[in-house]
């Protein structure tokens, strides 16, 4: 079965961005100071398969640490969720994690990935559809910093799983942080849970190589955002007069990295020019790590709050299941 049938077959849902809010949101980052480009243009179906090598790197620890986790706690976690949930994800990715995830809850009803790229989310859920038979596939294109209407499944649910691996959480700062956790509050219904995958502060050293390996991968991961926007909104970074930097920053929890510019140079944007300064650092991505109250404290703003939550033996990564608190202790915490 080709991509577009399977699309058709799977009633893909799609609401991927158009480049016309690519670029939007490409000329809103690089008007401010510094300028910025937003880290969730990176999956493209090349950058996609880059993070996927990324997975496999000797520093990057995070993908393989979780999914030891995943393994080792999954009959705790499907103690804790119950039977037939509808399983929704935020970001598909290559679907390992989902698998296991299926696999190990008792007869899941449904699973609705949500994805940015059209080309990865058809491929993982064909390929889910193939393993999980017994599992309804209803996946959405969307970006899923937006609540979302859930497509129902034919089967009823007894409960909503939202399913957020790898840190992706990570990937943006607090108010957004708390805002994704709001919509998947809403999304999942005060009956449902949130499983998040989070990476765990720890040596700086540690982390700092996760983000700059030495094969370069990361380097040409973070580059290649500037391809896909020359692609795809017709602007011209030249990307051998940009270089990826990363470092851990231990006040803000988090990793930042950079394209910084090589050289004196204008960038033609939407027919627009930019100018770069020599040494000049555009930011692309953050990557926040999490103590476990810092954690606590961000999901509490969501009106979630840890259920349960795993550790690896050396407390690199955790998993938290989030449920909503319930309204009377709202009130006391509120009064
Ligand atoms: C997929 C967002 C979790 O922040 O660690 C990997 C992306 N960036 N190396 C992360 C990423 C650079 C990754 N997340």
């Amino acid at each position: 079965m080709n991509i577009e049938t399977a699309a058709a077959a799977m009633s893909l849902t799609d609401l991927r961005p158009q480049p016309a809010d690519i670029l939007a949101d490409v000329l809103d980052g690089l008007a401010r100071t510094p300028k910025q480009l937003p880290s969730k243009y990176f999956y493209d179906a090349h950058g996609s398969s880059l993070f996927e090598a990324i997975t496999q790197l000797p520093e990057y620890y995070l993908t393989r640490t979780e999914l030891a986790l995943l393994e080792q706690r999954m009959p705790d976690i499907a103690a804790a969720v119950g039977a037939n949930a509808h399983v929704v994800e935020y970001g598909s990715g290559s679907g390992r994690k989902t698998e296991l995830l299926l696999q190990g809850l008792q007869q899941p009803v449904a699973y609705t990935p949500v994805e940015i790229s059209r080309s990865v989310l058809l491929a993982s859920t064909q390929r889910m559809a193939g393993e999980l038979p017994a599992v309804e596939m209803l996946p959405v294109c969307a970006d899923f910093t937006q609540a979302i209407a859930l497509p129902p499944p034919s089967r009823s649910a007894r409960r909503t799983l939202m399913f957020f691996p790898g840190s992706t959480l990570g990937n943006f700062t607090r108010p957004h942080a708390v805002a994704i956790l709001r919509a998947m509050h809403q999304t999942m219904g005060n009956d449902g849970r949130a499983l998040i995958g989070i990476d765990l502060d720890k040596d700086p050293a540690l982390i700092d190589a996760a983000y700059n390996d030495s094969a370069g991968v990361t380097a040409r991961f973070t580059l290649n955002l500037l391809a896909r926007l020359n692609r795809e909104i017709g602007s011209n970074f030249n990307l051998d007069q940009f270089q990826h930097r990363a470092s851990y920053v231990r006040e803000r929890g988090r990793i930042e990295t950079f394209l910084v510019s090589l050289i004196d140079q204008d960038v033609r944007v939407g027919g627009q020019l930019f100018h770069f300064d020599r040494d000049e650092a555009m930011q692309v991505e953050y990557s926040h790590k999490y103590t476990d109250p810092g954690f606590s404290a961000l999901a509490a703003e969501a009106g979630l709050e840890v259920a349960q939550h795993w550790n690896d033996a050396r407390d690199w990564f955790g998993l938290r299941l989030l449920r909503p608190i319930a309204p009377g202790q709202r009130l006391e915490a509120a009064g």
